[in-house]
């Protein structure tokens, strides 16, 4: 079987967001894996409106162009992994106007979470796995949350150094955990769509 598709979606679209740090993080652990095939999908380029539509792509097919081209994007993968900014003990706003502009291309696929704040955004990723039951995503168990004095010593928001590489020993387990567990669903959930 070929190696399955991994969207690795960048939920901050702030211009001074922390995201890309975790973001290039995952991707090269992903890409070193070899049986997996990344690509990094940022909501900066998919700027929508805030839904608008009729109903939801599953009843009514959507108008809004950007939606369109966003559901074609989600459409070419077999998973998802949320580089998952925390804003007010959840996801951004971005992140979950951008979930309700697509449905059916969600379905049957796993998602999990590379999340950050002060608490590991655990609220963040818990709010993201309740909305994935709806869209008939397969919530992976393992998800990196990078928090606490890790995420001060790594954000430098906050003084801190930019790279990963200083609180690795904290969070590596965690993304191999959660690569594991996408490939496997990937694999699984592919295979019984087709
Ligand atoms: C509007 C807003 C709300 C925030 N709320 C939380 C929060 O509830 N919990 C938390 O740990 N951090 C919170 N933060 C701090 C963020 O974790 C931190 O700013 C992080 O860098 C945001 O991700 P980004 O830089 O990729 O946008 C908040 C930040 C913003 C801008």
């Amino acid at each position: 079987m070929a190696n399955p598709k991994i969207a690795i979606i960048v939920s901050s679209t702030r211009p001074t967001r922390f995201a890309d740090i975790p973001t290039a993080w995952i991707k090269a652990k992903a890409e070193a894996r070899g049986d997996v095939d990344v690509e990094v999908v940022d909501l900066r380029d998919y700027v929508m409106p805030f839904f608008a539509e009729v109903a939801s792509n599953a009843w009514a097919p959507t108008q809004d162009p950007t939606a369109v081209k966003w559901q074609k994007k989600i459409a070419e993968f077999d998973g998802y992994i949320f580089v998952l900014a925390e804003y007010n003990r959840s996801i951004t706003g971005a992140l979950k106007n951008a979930l309700d502009q697509a449905n059916v291309e969600w379905n049957k696929k796993p998602m999990g979470a590379v999340g950050y704040g002060s608490t590991g955004a655990t609220n963040a990723i818990g709010h993201l796995q309740n909305i994935a039951v709806e869209l008939q995503m397969v919530s992976v168990r393992n998800n990196v949350r990078i928090g606490g004095s890790d995420f001060f010593k790594v954000h430098p928001g906050f003084g801190g150094t930019g790279n990963l590489a200083d609180i690795e020993a904290g969070i590596a387990p965690a993304a191999a955990g959660l690569l594991d567990d996408i490939v496997w669903w990937a694999k699984a959930t592919k295979a019984a769509r087709g």
